[in-house]
Protein backbone atom coordinates (compact mmCIF):
# COMPACT_ATOMS: atom_id res chain seq x y z
CA UNK A 1 0.00 0.00 0.00
CA UNK A 2 0.84 3.54 -0.04
CA UNK A 3 0.70 6.97 1.93
CA UNK A 4 1.03 10.32 1.11
CA UNK A 5 1.94 12.65 3.76
CA UNK A 6 1.56 16.35 4.49
CA UNK A 7 3.28 18.70 7.41
CA UNK A 8 3.17 21.99 7.82
CA UNK A 9 3.08 22.16 11.62
CA UNK A 10 5.96 25.09 11.82
CA UNK A 11 8.57 26.35 8.89
CA UNK A 12 9.03 23.43 6.99
CA UNK A 13 6.59 22.43 4.06
CA UNK A 14 7.29 18.69 3.37
CA UNK A 15 5.48 16.16 1.74
CA UNK A 16 6.24 12.42 1.06
CA UNK A 17 5.08 9.44 -0.24
CA UNK A 18 5.66 5.88 1.82
CA UNK A 19 5.17 2.68 0.11
CA UNK A 20 4.94 -0.78 2.76
CA UNK A 21 4.73 -4.10 1.69
CA UNK A 22 3.42 -6.34 4.50
CA UNK A 23 5.22 -9.99 4.60
CA UNK A 24 4.85 -12.00 7.71
CA UNK A 25 2.83 -8.80 9.46
CA UNK A 26 6.05 -6.93 9.58
CA UNK A 27 6.29 -3.76 7.34
CA UNK A 28 8.62 -3.29 5.36
CA UNK A 29 8.91 1.03 4.10
CA UNK A 30 10.08 1.76 1.15
CA UNK A 31 10.41 5.97 0.99
CA UNK A 32 9.39 6.57 -2.73
CA UNK A 33 10.09 10.39 -2.08
CA UNK A 34 10.72 13.14 0.55
CA UNK A 35 10.45 16.59 -0.42
CA UNK A 36 10.83 19.20 2.20
CA UNK A 37 10.91 23.14 1.68
CA UNK A 38 12.48 25.32 4.37
CA UNK A 39 11.56 28.72 5.34
CA UNK A 40 14.47 29.44 7.30
CA UNK A 41 15.76 32.53 5.48
CA UNK A 42 12.42 34.47 5.15
CA UNK A 43 11.99 33.92 8.92
CA UNK A 44 15.30 34.32 9.79
CA UNK A 45 15.21 38.58 9.82
CA UNK A 46 12.58 38.41 12.29
CA UNK A 47 14.79 36.09 14.81
CA UNK A 48 12.19 33.30 14.35
CA UNK A 49 9.18 31.84 12.84
CA UNK A 50 6.64 34.61 12.03
CA UNK A 51 3.20 32.31 12.18
CA UNK A 52 1.28 34.04 9.32
CA UNK A 53 3.96 34.80 7.05
CA UNK A 54 4.74 30.56 7.68
CA UNK A 55 1.21 29.81 6.70
CA UNK A 56 0.98 32.37 3.34
CA UNK A 57 4.35 30.34 2.66
CA UNK A 58 2.91 27.06 2.78
CA UNK A 59 -0.37 28.25 0.59
CA UNK A 60 2.24 29.33 -2.21
CA UNK A 61 4.26 25.72 -1.76
CA UNK A 62 2.27 22.78 -1.04
CA UNK A 63 1.34 22.91 -4.86
CA UNK A 64 4.71 22.99 -5.78
CA UNK A 65 6.31 20.02 -3.66
CA UNK A 66 3.16 18.08 -4.45
CA UNK A 67 3.87 18.27 -8.32
CA UNK A 68 7.65 17.17 -6.93
CA UNK A 69 6.68 14.51 -5.18
CA UNK A 70 4.50 13.15 -8.03
CA UNK A 71 7.52 13.42 -10.64
CA UNK A 72 9.52 11.32 -7.82
CA UNK A 73 6.95 8.89 -8.39
CA UNK A 74 5.92 8.35 -11.19
CA UNK A 75 8.76 6.46 -12.67
CA UNK A 76 8.92 4.00 -9.77
CA UNK A 77 4.65 3.51 -9.79
CA UNK A 78 4.03 3.94 -13.34
CA UNK A 79 -0.01 4.02 -13.85
CA UNK A 80 -0.66 3.65 -10.47
CA UNK A 81 1.23 6.80 -9.58
CA UNK A 82 -2.48 8.77 -8.39
CA UNK A 83 -3.71 5.41 -6.52
CA UNK A 84 -2.88 6.34 -3.05
CA UNK A 85 -4.25 3.86 0.11
CA UNK A 86 -4.29 6.92 2.75
CA UNK A 87 -3.60 10.81 3.43
CA UNK A 88 -1.82 11.45 6.51
CA UNK A 89 -1.81 15.05 7.69
CA UNK A 90 -0.20 16.74 10.47
CA UNK A 91 -3.27 17.48 12.91
CA UNK A 92 -1.23 19.07 15.94
CA UNK A 93 1.07 20.21 17.69
CA UNK A 94 2.52 23.57 16.20
CA UNK A 95 1.08 26.80 14.56
CA UNK A 96 -2.56 26.80 14.01
CA UNK A 97 -2.23 29.04 10.82
CA UNK A 98 0.25 26.11 9.42
CA UNK A 99 -0.95 23.44 10.56
CA UNK A 100 -4.39 24.58 8.70
CA UNK A 101 -3.07 24.85 5.55
CA UNK A 102 -1.57 21.36 5.74
CA UNK A 103 -4.95 19.88 6.73
CA UNK A 104 -7.29 21.81 4.17
CA UNK A 105 -4.90 20.87 1.63
CA UNK A 106 -5.20 17.09 2.45
CA UNK A 107 -8.77 17.42 2.65
CA UNK A 108 -8.96 18.86 -0.89
CA UNK A 109 -6.67 16.47 -2.16
CA UNK A 110 -8.48 13.03 -0.05
CA UNK A 111 -11.81 14.20 -1.63
CA UNK A 112 -10.52 14.24 -4.74
CA UNK A 113 -8.90 10.95 -4.91
CA UNK A 114 -11.40 9.79 -2.56
CA UNK A 115 -9.08 8.06 0.28
CA UNK A 116 -8.84 8.21 3.97
CA UNK A 117 -7.60 11.23 5.93
CA UNK A 118 -5.47 9.86 8.68
CA UNK A 119 -4.62 13.07 11.72
CA UNK A 120 -1.16 12.55 12.83
CA UNK A 121 0.37 14.02 15.91
CA UNK A 122 3.27 15.90 14.76
CA UNK A 123 5.58 14.31 18.34
CA UNK A 124 4.89 10.39 17.35
CA UNK A 125 5.77 11.76 13.75
CA UNK A 126 9.13 12.02 15.65
CA UNK A 127 9.12 9.21 17.40
CA UNK A 128 8.19 6.97 14.13
CA UNK A 129 10.71 8.12 12.35
CA UNK A 130 12.91 5.38 13.54
CA UNK A 131 10.48 2.50 12.39
CA UNK A 132 12.59 3.72 8.74
CA UNK A 133 15.42 1.66 9.93
CA UNK A 134 15.68 -1.36 8.66
CA UNK A 135 15.06 -3.30 12.22
CA UNK A 136 12.18 -1.96 13.92
CA UNK A 137 12.35 -0.70 17.78
CA UNK A 138 11.12 -2.82 20.51
CA UNK A 139 8.34 -2.74 23.12
CA UNK A 140 8.12 -1.32 26.02
CA UNK A 141 10.12 1.63 24.73
CA UNK A 142 11.53 4.83 26.01
CA UNK A 143 11.11 7.73 23.48
CA UNK A 144 13.03 11.32 24.25
CA UNK A 145 11.14 13.94 22.04
CA UNK A 146 13.75 17.51 21.88
CA UNK A 147 12.26 19.73 19.42
CA UNK A 148 11.95 23.24 19.59
CA UNK A 149 8.73 22.92 21.19
CA UNK A 150 8.96 19.84 22.99
CA UNK A 151 11.16 17.79 25.33
CA UNK A 152 8.85 14.32 26.30
CA UNK A 153 10.22 11.30 28.13
CA UNK A 154 7.20 8.82 26.59
CA UNK A 155 6.72 5.43 27.48
CA UNK A 156 5.28 3.32 24.66
CA UNK A 157 4.27 -0.22 25.65
CA UNK A 158 2.88 -0.93 22.23
CA UNK A 159 2.20 0.86 18.87
CA UNK A 160 0.48 4.25 19.23
CA UNK A 161 0.22 4.16 22.94
CA UNK A 162 1.89 6.98 24.98
CA UNK A 163 2.43 7.28 28.25
CA UNK A 164 3.85 10.76 28.96
CA UNK A 165 6.92 10.53 32.07
CA UNK A 166 7.87 13.68 31.88
CA UNK A 167 8.18 16.75 30.06
CA UNK A 168 9.20 20.55 30.14
CA UNK A 169 7.69 22.60 33.17
CA UNK A 170 9.07 25.66 30.91
CA UNK A 171 11.30 26.30 27.49
CA UNK A 172 11.84 23.37 25.56
CA UNK A 173 15.16 22.18 24.56
CA UNK A 174 15.82 23.58 20.89
CA UNK A 175 14.29 26.50 22.43
CA UNK A 176 16.35 26.96 24.71
CA UNK A 177 19.01 26.39 22.00
CA UNK A 178 17.20 29.31 20.19
CA UNK A 179 17.45 31.56 23.04
CA UNK A 180 21.04 30.98 24.19
CA UNK A 181 21.98 31.20 20.46
CA UNK A 182 20.29 35.06 20.49
CA UNK A 183 22.05 36.21 23.79
CA UNK A 184 25.53 34.95 21.86
CA UNK A 185 24.42 37.19 18.75
CA UNK A 186 24.41 33.89 16.56
CA UNK A 187 21.39 33.94 14.50
CA UNK A 188 18.51 31.57 13.65
CA UNK A 189 17.70 28.93 13.95
CA UNK A 190 20.49 28.36 16.60
CA UNK A 191 20.72 25.02 18.14
CA UNK A 192 23.24 24.21 14.88
CA UNK A 193 24.86 27.26 15.39
CA UNK A 194 25.50 26.00 19.42
CA UNK A 195 26.77 23.00 18.60
CA UNK A 196 29.02 24.36 15.61
CA UNK A 197 30.26 26.98 18.17
CA UNK A 198 30.77 24.63 21.03
CA UNK A 199 32.49 21.69 18.65
CA UNK A 200 35.69 23.60 18.79
CA UNK A 201 36.58 22.90 22.00
CA UNK A 202 36.53 19.21 22.47
CA UNK A 203 36.32 19.07 26.28
CA UNK A 204 33.14 18.98 28.18
CA UNK A 205 33.33 22.45 29.87
CA UNK A 206 33.87 23.10 33.69
CA UNK A 207 30.16 22.59 34.84
CA UNK A 208 30.10 26.11 34.75
CA UNK A 209 26.32 26.36 34.26
CA UNK A 210 23.36 24.36 36.70
CA UNK A 211 21.96 21.26 35.07
CA UNK A 212 18.09 21.97 36.52
CA UNK A 213 16.23 19.33 37.90
CA UNK A 214 19.10 16.49 37.23
CA UNK A 215 18.45 14.72 40.07
CA UNK A 216 14.47 15.26 40.75
CA UNK A 217 12.94 11.99 41.41
CA UNK A 218 10.18 12.71 38.63
CA UNK A 219 10.88 12.54 34.95
CA UNK A 220 10.10 16.56 34.11
CA UNK A 221 12.63 19.20 32.48
CA UNK A 222 13.28 22.76 33.34
CA UNK A 223 15.77 24.63 31.38
CA UNK A 224 14.45 28.10 31.69
CA UNK A 225 16.58 28.74 34.84
CA UNK A 226 19.73 27.35 32.93
CA UNK A 227 19.25 30.16 30.16
CA UNK A 228 19.07 32.75 32.46
CA UNK A 229 22.45 31.65 34.11
CA UNK A 230 23.58 32.02 30.84
CA UNK A 231 22.34 35.63 30.62
CA UNK A 232 23.85 36.79 34.48
CA UNK A 233 26.83 34.88 33.34
CA UNK A 234 27.14 37.18 30.10
CA UNK A 235 26.09 40.28 31.57
CA UNK A 236 29.28 39.65 34.08
CA UNK A 237 31.44 38.53 31.49
CA UNK A 238 31.07 40.77 28.38
CA UNK A 239 34.13 39.75 26.38
CA UNK A 240 33.50 35.77 27.26
CA UNK A 241 34.77 33.59 24.57
CA UNK A 242 31.72 32.46 22.90
CA UNK A 243 32.31 28.72 22.10
CA UNK A 244 32.98 28.40 25.55
CA UNK A 245 29.83 29.41 26.27
CA UNK A 246 28.08 27.63 24.00
CA UNK A 247 30.40 24.68 24.91
CA UNK A 248 29.12 25.05 28.85
CA UNK A 249 25.56 25.34 27.92
CA UNK A 250 25.01 22.51 25.19
CA UNK A 251 26.84 20.28 28.06
CA UNK A 252 24.70 20.87 30.82
CA UNK A 253 21.38 20.34 28.50
CA UNK A 254 22.87 17.20 27.33
CA UNK A 255 24.01 16.01 30.89
CA UNK A 256 20.28 16.50 31.89
CA UNK A 257 18.89 14.96 29.32
CA UNK A 258 20.96 11.74 29.49
CA UNK A 259 20.98 11.66 33.23
CA UNK A 260 17.01 11.30 33.27
CA UNK A 261 16.98 9.11 29.75
CA UNK A 262 19.10 6.51 31.68
CA UNK A 263 16.62 6.75 34.87
CA UNK A 264 13.95 5.91 32.63
CA UNK A 265 15.02 3.24 30.50
CA UNK A 266 16.15 1.68 34.02
CA UNK A 267 12.89 2.02 35.77
CA UNK A 268 10.39 0.78 33.21
CA UNK A 269 12.84 -2.00 31.68
CA UNK A 270 12.75 -0.90 27.97
CA UNK A 271 14.32 -2.72 25.02
CA UNK A 272 14.98 -0.06 22.88
CA UNK A 273 15.37 4.10 23.71
CA UNK A 274 13.93 6.18 20.53
CA UNK A 275 15.48 9.67 20.23
CA UNK A 276 13.81 12.41 17.54
CA UNK A 277 13.22 15.96 16.85
CA UNK A 278 15.28 18.65 15.60
CA UNK A 279 17.68 18.45 19.00
CA UNK A 280 18.56 15.03 18.05
CA UNK A 281 20.71 16.28 15.52
CA UNK A 282 23.00 17.70 18.29
CA UNK A 283 26.31 15.58 17.87
CA UNK A 284 27.13 16.14 21.72
CA UNK A 285 23.87 14.57 22.28
CA UNK A 286 23.97 11.96 20.09
CA UNK A 287 27.63 11.01 21.46
CA UNK A 288 26.68 11.11 24.78
CA UNK A 289 23.67 8.72 24.36
CA UNK A 290 25.29 6.38 22.29
CA UNK A 291 28.16 6.14 25.40
CA UNK A 292 25.55 5.63 28.07
CA UNK A 293 23.98 2.88 25.97
CA UNK A 294 27.09 1.34 25.73
CA UNK A 295 28.36 1.52 29.36
CA UNK A 296 25.08 1.24 31.34
CA UNK A 297 22.67 -0.15 28.90
CA UNK A 298 24.18 -2.68 26.61
CA UNK A 299 21.52 -5.11 26.04
CA UNK A 300 19.33 -2.05 24.88
CA UNK A 301 18.90 -0.45 21.42
CA UNK A 302 19.39 2.71 20.49
CA UNK A 303 17.61 4.55 17.39
CA UNK A 304 18.66 8.20 17.24
CA UNK A 305 17.06 9.13 14.03
CA UNK A 306 19.18 10.18 11.39
CA UNK A 307 20.37 13.47 10.47
CA UNK A 308 18.00 14.05 7.75
CA UNK A 309 14.75 12.55 10.22
CA UNK A 310 15.58 14.40 12.75
CA UNK A 311 14.41 18.00 11.38
CA UNK A 312 10.37 18.01 9.98
CA UNK A 313 9.87 16.23 7.33
CA UNK A 314 6.43 14.21 6.03
CA UNK A 315 8.24 10.72 5.58
CA UNK A 316 8.07 10.18 9.80
CA UNK A 317 4.64 11.49 9.37
CA UNK A 318 3.61 9.04 6.57
CA UNK A 319 5.25 6.13 8.76
CA UNK A 320 2.86 6.95 12.15
CA UNK A 321 0.28 7.41 9.33
CA UNK A 322 0.43 3.89 8.30
CA UNK A 323 0.17 2.53 12.35
CA UNK A 324 -3.01 4.70 12.88
CA UNK A 325 -4.72 3.62 9.48
CA UNK A 326 -3.78 -0.30 9.90
CA UNK A 327 -5.21 0.70 13.36
CA UNK A 328 -7.98 2.31 12.40
CA UNK A 329 -7.19 5.19 14.65
CA UNK A 330 -8.63 7.99 12.89
CA UNK A 331 -12.15 9.38 12.24
CA UNK A 332 -14.20 8.52 9.20
CA UNK A 333 -15.32 11.58 8.37
CA UNK A 334 -12.43 14.48 7.49
CA UNK A 335 -14.55 17.02 8.14
CA UNK A 336 -13.98 16.76 12.23
CA UNK A 337 -10.52 17.01 11.53
CA UNK A 338 -9.30 20.28 12.73
CA UNK A 339 -5.80 21.78 13.71
CA UNK A 340 -4.99 21.75 17.35
CA UNK A 341 -1.82 23.79 18.38
CA UNK A 342 -1.94 22.28 21.73
CA UNK A 343 -2.52 18.75 20.67
CA UNK A 344 -0.70 15.81 23.17
CA UNK A 345 0.27 12.54 22.73
O1 LIG B 1 11.78 19.20 15.27
P1 LIG B 1 12.13 20.56 14.78
O2 LIG B 1 12.71 20.68 13.39
O3 LIG B 1 10.87 21.49 14.82
C1 LIG B 1 9.93 21.40 15.86
O4 LIG B 1 9.11 20.46 15.83
O5 LIG B 1 10.05 22.24 16.77
O6 LIG B 1 13.14 21.20 15.83
C2 LIG B 1 13.69 22.48 15.63
C3 LIG B 1 14.63 22.81 16.77
C4 LIG B 1 15.14 24.24 16.74
O7 LIG B 1 14.97 24.80 18.02
C5 LIG B 1 16.62 24.09 16.41
O8 LIG B 1 17.43 25.11 16.95
C6 LIG B 1 16.94 22.75 17.02
O9 LIG B 1 15.79 21.96 16.73
N1 LIG B 1 18.14 22.12 16.45
C7 LIG B 1 19.26 21.84 17.17
C8 LIG B 1 20.20 21.30 16.25
N2 LIG B 1 19.61 21.26 15.02
C9 LIG B 1 18.35 21.76 15.16
N3 LIG B 1 19.55 22.00 18.47
C10 LIG B 1 20.77 21.63 18.89
N4 LIG B 1 21.72 21.12 18.08
C11 LIG B 1 21.49 20.94 16.77
N5 LIG B 1 22.44 20.42 15.98
ZN1 LIG C 1 9.29 18.83 14.85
Amino acid sequence: MKILAIETSCDETAIAVLEISEKQNSPKFNLLSNQVLSQIKIHKPFGGVVPNLAMREHRKNLPIILARVMKDVRRPLGRRTSKFNAIAVTSGPGLEPALWEGINFAKDLAKKWRVPLVPVNHLEGHIYASWLRRISPQFPLIALIVSGGHTELVLMKKHLDYKILGETRDDATGEAFDKVARMLKLGYPGGPLISKLAERLKTSGKGLFPRPMINSSDFDFSFSGLKTAVLYYLRDNPNADKSAVANEFQQAVVDVLVKKTGDALRKYKSKSLVVGGGVAANKKLRSALENMIKKSFPKISLYISPLWLCGDNAAMIAVAGYYRFKAKKFSKNPKTIRADGNLKL
